[in-house]
């Protein structure tokens, strides 16, 4: 049985050995980063540089929230770096890209910080599924592949925690149910979420249509491990206010899963995937189409790049 008291006391311990000086930790307000930022908070206090970076890819009202829930948790520092994404993702339409991409200006910014600092060390909230997926080549995706030109030593003291382990942590560090039950988010967020290139409407588009999801979801009081939404590449015919709308179709991905290694579509009660799919096209303009994907992973991995 996981004792998660012995190993906040031990990581505790490893962290005060381990990191010296000015520390810098990429906080996203997952489970994963926000565990980290107080483990390594309870050993090193302020010395530990928590940088929120608003990427413009994230859920409805989460910048502003986690920056209320850790300002007064934390040494908070909330990077707006919106338009710097937006602009070096134009015209990109692969998924890879986009991560490297988008991991390429999130090293850029933490070395900034790490100068301002005269910061030696980078905390990050990796977990053991996500360097078993990278090792495995599945994705370039969860923190593991660094950029090349990344200065900053690496410390990841939740590196053999499974995620089930890191919410009983969380919950013993004293964060709420709102940070040690929320889903697991992509570090590139919605960005991953348009399907091909990623635009600011289609961006606003996911975001709502997300927001709606899981809403339903919250509501009906289902316990699921992600449920999100998709922008499909792609238009679909519809009729809106009488009108012929030729517009955007959103898919609804709903999974169970112990790990992320493997999942299962969530059997979804009708009416919930009624309601939502009516609120996504009445709510949102230009959405004329809403499909649930059924399938498993493998073959299909939980996002859709
Ligand atoms: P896949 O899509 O590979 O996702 O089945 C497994 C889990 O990882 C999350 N995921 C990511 N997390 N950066 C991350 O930090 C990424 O690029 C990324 N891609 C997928 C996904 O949401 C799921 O929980």
């Amino acid at each position: 049985m996981f004792d998660a008291e012995k190993f906040i006391k031990n990581a505790v311990e490893e962290a005060k050995e381990t990191v010296v000086g000015k520390t810098i930790i990429a906080l996203s307000g997952g489970v994963d980063s926000s565990t980290c930022a107080m483990l390594v908070g309870k050993a090193i206090g302020k010395n530990l540089v928590c940088v929120f970076v608003d990427t413009g890819f994230m859920r409805k009202n989460e910048p502003e929230r986690i920056k209320e829930i850790f300002e007064t948790k934390v040494n908070f520092e909330f990077a707006d770096a919106q338009e710097r994404f937006f602009d070096a993702l134009k015209g990109i339409t692969d998924p890879e890209e986009k991560r490297k991409i988008i991991g390429k200006i999130y090293i850029e910014i933490f070395n900034e910080y790490a100068e301002k600092y005269k910061a030696k060390f980078l905390v990050q909230g990796t977990i053991a599924p996500d360097w078993i997926e990278t090792k495995g080549n599945i994705k370039s995706h969860h923190n593991v592949a660094l950029p090349s030109g990344m200065t900053l030593e690496l410390y990841e003291p939740l590196r053999d925690l499974y995620k089930e382990e890191v919410r009983k942590v969380a919950r013993v560090l004293g964060l709420s149910e709102e940070i040690s039950e929320r889903m697991p988010f992509p570090g590139p967020g919605l960005a991953i979420r348009v399907l091909e290139e990623v635009t600011k409407e289609k961006v606003e588009i996911v975001r709502e249509a997300d927001a709606i999801v899981r809403e339903e979801i919250s509501y009906s009081n289902l316990k699921v491990w992600q449920a999100f939404a998709v922008l499909l590449e792609g238009k679909a015919t519809g009729v809106k206010r009488d009108k012929r709308d030729y517009g955007y179709m959103i898919a609804v991905r709903i999974v169970e899963s112990k790990d992320a290694m493997t999942a299962n579509a969530k059997n979804i009660k009708w009416e919930i995937l009624q309601r939502i799919a009516s609120r996504i096209t009445a709510e949102i303009p230009h959405v004329t189409r809403v499909l649930y994907d059924l399938t498993s992973k493998p073959p299909a991995t939980i996002e859709f790049e």
